[in-house]
């Protein structure tokens, strides 16, 4: 029942109920974890015959021996297989180094210092970005280290509020850009509908200042089910806008192969390509080629690569089964809080009711359940509504994550029950 259709006798029991849930739950010693969005070591083993592919044979088909200097863009055969997965053509891609977190903070200090087109940190005004929120913390931890100022709008079901996004790149001046996971979005889930990506490929021509997306597909291929939602193709969009120069797209194979020895890369324009291989000369002579050719003799071609995923999503799929079943069980129709069901990525964003969610952690906390900070999601650590919890199903067995959200729920009646008897 809605929790504000109970009457006072009804409220009192069920507060009763949850006290004495809670306490049981203390009882339990739990020792659990959910903040963790990496892959499990069940997922990694997928990926183990990267060790020793290569058998000696070190050399990319144009000949190049991989295990030298050199190759500032990365190897061809990689740039063709990864391309795919940006769905954007081979010779707009750059194979970088093991992640793609390094490539965003390098884009953003070469706009910066140099820019695409002009630097940014020129004028009087403080470079501004847009931040979709709730959002991925690490995003915001460029922006904050490297004295970007972040203006957040809302997420909805289908991207980025882009009647907010249009109204402030007008608005305020020294915008500078904006971030974007368009698939299965960290932490919300959603898949960018193909209305939101039209206008998000024209919001540069609106914005007063030199705008770059950041168009951040981390979960490009990463679908639980075979009908999962599909993502538009943002370059098609751009190239009819003509901002193509105005978005830099990325991607990498951490949670595809290996998270700390992946292959990560990113798609622009030619012009802007030429331009940061300039940039990238002055810091290495060139990545790992070694395990790009690793990754290229793994996957062989783009539907060795689905397949693959198609295993990862065998082992994720349970663990977000038992985050939703769990969640519709106990909580489905009481008010007490709302999520969307993913059909792919790493999460599971819970909004509680407003001012809950700290509560909700630190009851979690207590009953020794890790859960990530209230706050984490939101640019400088702050939830204004402090509702937002991210769930992380990926790295814990199927029975911690069924254990963790049987505990969870507790946590979240509680918090709602305790606030309303105030
Ligand atoms: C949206 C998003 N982008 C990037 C990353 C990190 O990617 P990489 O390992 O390629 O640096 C993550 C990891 O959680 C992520 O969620």
């Amino acid at each position: 029942m809605h929790v504000d259709q109970l009457d006072a006798a009804q409220r009192a029991q069920a507060l009763a109920q949850a006290e004495s849930d809670y306490h049981a739950l203390l009882a339990q010693g739990l020792s659990l974890d959910l903040t963790r969005g990496k892959p499990s070591a069940e997922q990694a083993n997928l990926s183990n015959a990267l060790d020793g592919i290569l058998d000696g044979n070190y050399f990319a088909q144009d000949g190049t021996d991989v295990r030298n200097y050199g190759g500032i863009d990365g190897l061809p055969e990689a740039k063709a297989l990864f391309a795919q997965v940006l769905q954007v053509p081979a010779d707009e891609m750059l194979i970088g180094g093991n992640a793609s977190l390094t490539l965003m903070y390098q884009v953003i200090d070469f706009a910066l210092r140099f820019g695409f087109h002009k630097a940014w940190n020129t004028g009087d005004s403080t470079p501004k970005f847009l931040c979709p929120v709730p959002g991925y913390d690490r995003h915001f931890s460029i922006c904050e280290y490297l004295g970007i100022e972040m203006v957040t709008l809302p997420m909805l079901d289908d991207g980025p509020d882009m009647d907010v996004a249009e109204a402030l790149v007008q608005e305020l001046d020294n915008v500078c850009g904006i971030w974007c996971v368009p698939r299965f979005s960290n932490p919300t889930g959603c898949v960018y509908s193909e209305a939101t990506l039209a206008r998000l490929a024209a919001l540069p021509k609106l914005a007063k200042s030199d705008f770059l997306i950041m168009y951040d597909n981390a979960y490009a291929v990463h679908a639980l089910t075979a009908d999962a939602p599909a993502l538009g193709n943002i370059r098609e969009h751009a190239i009819a806008a003509g901002t193509l120069d105005n978005i830099v797209q990325f991607g990498s194979t951490s949670k595809i192969t290996f998270a700390g020895a992946g292959v990560a890369f990113l798609s622009t324009s030619k012009s802007n390509l030429a331009a940061f291989k300039k940039y990238l000369g002055f810091q290495t002579i060139g990545p790992d080629k070694v395990n790009q050719l690793r990754h290229v003799a793994f996957f062989k071609d783009h539907s060795g690569l689905m397949a693959h995923m198609d295993r990862h999503a065998d082992i994720m799929k349970p663990r977000f089964d038992a985050v939703l079943s769990t969640l519709e069980a106990q909580l489905g129709g009481t008010g007490m809080g709302t999520w969307i069901s993913p059909e792919g990525g790493y999460f599971v964003s819970f909004e509680t009711r407003p001012g809950l969610a700290k509560a909700v952690i630190q009851l979690a906390s207590d009953a020794g359940i890790k859960l990530t900070p209230a706050g984490a999601t939101f640019p400088y650590g702050n939830d204004p509504q402090d509702s937002n919890i991210r769930i992380a199903p990926s790295f814990p067995s199927i029975a911690d994550v069924q254990a963790t959200m049987d505990a969870f729920v507790v946590c979240v009646r509680l918090a709602t029950l305790r606030s309303l008897a105030k």
